[in-house]
C-alpha cells in the first residue's frame, strides 16, 4: 500500500531538517530534506532521500558530492525557502544571502556550506539507489564539524519544533527491576 505525503500516518514521524547543499548544472543550490539519516559509523555514511524531480538530484549526479547542514532552531525560514522553491527556477542561495543567512566555502567539496547549522558534513557520493518514488543518495563523510551553541530544528506533523524537555531515564532501582524481568526471559 502507499503511505502518501502529508497523510496523518506519515506525519507521525519526527525527523530533522537536512539542508542539502549542492553545485552542478543548476549552480549553487540548497534544498530541505527531512529524510536525512546517519546510517553507518565506519565509514561515516549519510543517506538522503530525494524526489526524482528535484534540481538537487541533477546537481549531485553531476558533481558526485553534496553538503549536509542540519538545520538549527533559528533557521526555520531557511528551511522553508530551501524547501519551498526549486533551484531549477530560483537562485535560492542568493535569495537566502539577501535574507541574512550566511554560507561558507567547504573544505573538500565545491558546494557551499551553511553557517550556523547544528552540523556541517561534506560528503562524497558513495551510492545512488532508487527506492520507490525517491532516490537515496548515500554520501561518505569526508569532513564534519558541529556547532555546540545551536539546537536542532525538529520536524513533525508538517510543523517545526524545538526539543526542550528531556524524558528522564529509569532510576537504578527501576533498571534493576527491569533487568530481573528480562533475565527471566533469557534464551
Ligand atoms: C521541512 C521540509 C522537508 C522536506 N523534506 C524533503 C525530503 O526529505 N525529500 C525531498 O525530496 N523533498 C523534501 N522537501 C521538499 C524539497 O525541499 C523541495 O521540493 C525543494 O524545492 C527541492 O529543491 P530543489 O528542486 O532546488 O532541489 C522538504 C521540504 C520541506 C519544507
Amino acid at each position: 500500500m502507499d503511505l502518501p505525503w502529508n497523510d496523518e500516518r506519515s506525519n507521525q514521524f519526527i525527523t530533522n531538517v537536512g539542508l542539502i547543499t549542492s553545485d552542478g548544472p543548476f549552480g549553487p543550490n540548497v534544498m530541505a530534506c527531512e529524510w536525512t539519516h546517519h546510517i553507518s559509523y565506519k565509514p561515516g555514511l549519510i543517506a538522503v532521500s530525494l524526489g526524482h524531480t528535484k534540481a538537487t538530484v541533477e546537481n549531485i549526479r553531476t558533481s558526485k558530492e553534496f553538503g549536509i547542514n542540519l538545520c538549527a532552531s533559528d533557521q526555520s525560514v531557511l528551511a522553508s525557502v530551501a524547501g519551498g522553491y526549486t533551484g531549477a527556477k530560483y537562485n535560492k542561495v542568493n535569495a537566502l544571502k539577501e535574507l541574512g543567512f550566511e554560507f561558507y566555502k567547504a573544505k573538500r567539496i565545491t558546494s557551499l556550506m551553511i553557517k550556523g547549522a547544528v552540523l556541517n558534513i561534506e560528503c562524497r557520493l558513495y551510492k545512488e539507489i532508487t527506492l520507490g518514488d525517491h532516490i537515496t543518495f548515500v554520501g561518505e563523510v569526508i569532513e564534519a564539524s558541529n556547532n555546540p551553541d545551536k539546537v536542532p530544528l525538529a520536524y513533525h506533523g508538517g510543523k517545526y519544533w524545538i526539543l526542550n524537555t528531556n524524558v528522564v531515564k529509569p532510576s537504578n532501582e527501576e533498571r534493576d527491576r527491569i533487568k530481573k524481568v528480562i533475565e527471566k526471559y533469557s534464551r
